[in-house]
Formats: C-alpha cells, sequence, structure tokens
C-alpha cells in the first residue's frame, strides 16, 4: 500500500502535470486500471482491491466534491451536468458502503464491483468529455486547484491509509485462519472502526 502511495506521490511530481484536470484524470485512470485488475483476480487479491478501489473513489469524490465542484460550478454555466455529477457520486457512494460494510462472498462482491465499474465508467465518461472541457474553457486557476487537490488528497490518504493499516494488523493475527474470511474481515472491521 505504502509503496502504491509513494510511487503515484512520484508520479505526480516527477510528470509535471499538477493542474486539476490532470490531476483527476490521472485518478480516474488509476482506479480504470484497479477494475481490470480485479476481473482477472483471485479470491483474496478481489477482497484487497475491492478495499483498495472503495478508498480511492471515496478520496476523489470527496477532492472532487469539496474543491473542484464547487469553483467549476462558478465557473461554467451547466447546473444540470453539476447536479448529475453530484447525483452519479451519491449512487457510487451507496454502493461503496454496501462494499464496505458486507460480509460478502466472492459473487457477491464481484457483482457490486461489476456495477460500481458500471456506473463510474459512465460518470468518468461525462466529466472527462462534457465537464472538464468546459472548465478549461474557463478561467479557473486550475494549477492552483490541483494543488489543494494534492493536499487535501495526500491529508485524505493518510486519515484511510491509518485505519487501513490498523486492519491489516488485525488480518496478520488472524493469519492462520485462512486467506478469503481474511479480507471480509478486514472490510468489515474499517467499517465498524
Ligand atoms: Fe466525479
Ligand atoms: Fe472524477
Amino acid at each position: 500500500m505504502a509503496t502504491r502511495k509513494q510511487e503515484s506521490k512520484k508520479q505526480e511530481k516527477g510528470s509535471g502535470g499538477t493542474d486539476a484536470i490532470t490531476l483527476l484524470k490521472r485518478d480516474h485512470d488509476d482506479v480504470n486500471r484497479m477494475f481490470e485488475e480485479f476481473e482477472s483476480s483471485d479470491e483474496d487479491r478481489k477482497f484487497e482491491l475491492a478495499a483498495e478501489i472503495c478508498q480511492a473513489l471515496t478520496v476523489h469524490a470527496t477532492i472532487e466534491e469539496e474543491i473542484f465542484y464547487p469553483q467549476a460550478r462558478e465557473a461554467i454555466d451547466a447546473e444540470d451536468l453539476m447536479m448529475e455529477a453530484e447525483v452519479e457520486h451519491d449512487s457510487a457512494k451507496y454502493l461503496i458502503e454496501r462494499i464496505q460494510e458486507g460480509e460478502l462472498d466472492e459473487t457477491q462482491l464481484s457483482a457490486m464491483i461489476k456495477v460500481l465499474k458500471e456506473y463510474v465508467g459512465h460518470h468518468i465518461n461525462e466529466e472527462q468529455r462534457k465537464m472538464f472541457p468546459r472548465v478549461k474553457r474557463g478561467e479557473l486557476d486550475l494549477e492552483a486547484i490541483g494543488r489543494e487537490l494534492l493536499e487535501r488528497k495526500a491529508e485524505l490518504e493518510s486519515e484511510l491509509g491509518a485505519t487501513a493499516e490498523d486492519d491489516s494488523v488485525d488480518a496478520d493475527d488472524e493469519d492462520e485462519e485462512g486467506g478469503s474470511g481474511r479480507s471480509r474481515g478486514g472490510m468489515a472491521a474499517r467499517h465498524k472502526a
């Protein structure tokens, strides 16, 4: 986990792309990659990936809602578009909560991740094809917004990452009990924490 985060931070700095839209698109690509990996993973990895997908989407939705959407809303005259985006976030959050709290078997988890992938895919398309181009034509300081997004993202990741690490310590203690139950327990424990 830590390694993945360190790598992604290095990438963000190294590639020089720190404007808000580049950063948000990079999040979209990251989560799409996780959805792809999910499909070809074994059961244990699926539970790990589901937790990672839920966390990545939660962080992404939060920084959009707290920082990007309010400024985009001011900059573009498209309340219908912004409202749709918020409704789409709410639908995704409903599924994310069910995934995080549930004692799911692999079939149930796979079904929920499949539907979440469809919701998120549609939403990402709407943002990238409709919202972002309009925002780009507006007069926002996308570099400044990008810095705000990065700062808040790091904060949220360390808050949520700390919770995830607590869970993984618990999971290691139960290591002898076997694989798949461990992942499910971890996700449920995170929700209760
Ligand atoms: Fe969004
Ligand atoms: Fe997004």
